[in-house]
């Protein structure tokens, strides 16, 4: 089965993007540490949706990964081997100090 590793999984972007790769039948891992709450507090929570993702796709396997903590992301990367990547972390923190090593990549659906 193919993986995907998906950043800032629990967003409004990235839970779709888990969702959308989900029902191609892709294995999902996300990776969120609830930044957003950290940032904007209890109203930018998004463990609801970390629940939600783990509550309706098979196989979703969380990470609580603070995808600035470069060693850990390439420990992830090496254990997993996925064969897609998505970036889609956004908070203050992710757009003052970029964390973001890896490309953002998704294939349309013709190079699928
Ligand atoms: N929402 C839109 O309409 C839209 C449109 C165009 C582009 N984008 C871009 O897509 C990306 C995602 O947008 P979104 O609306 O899904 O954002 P979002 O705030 O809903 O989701 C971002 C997620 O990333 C997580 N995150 C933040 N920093 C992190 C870190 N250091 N480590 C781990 N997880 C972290 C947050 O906890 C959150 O769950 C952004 O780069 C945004 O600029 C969004």
């Amino acid at each position: 089965m193919k993986k995907i590793l998906v950043t800032g999984s629990s967003g409004l972007i990235g839970s779709e993007v888990c969702l959308y790769f989900a029902a191609e039948g892709w294995q999902i891992h996300g990776v969120d540490n609830n930044q957003r709450a950290v940032f904007f507090g209890p109203k930018g929570d998004t463990r609801w949706n970390q629940h939600r993702l783990e509550n309706s796709i098979k196989g979703f396997v969380h990470h609580e990964l603070d995808i600035r903590d470069r060693q850990s992301v390439l420990d992830l990367l090496k254990e997993i081997k996925p064969q897609q990547l998505s970036t889609l972390p956004r908070s203050p923190a992710t757009i003052w100090r970029p964390p973001f090593l890896l490309p953002i990549s998704i294939p349309t659906p013709s190079e699928r």
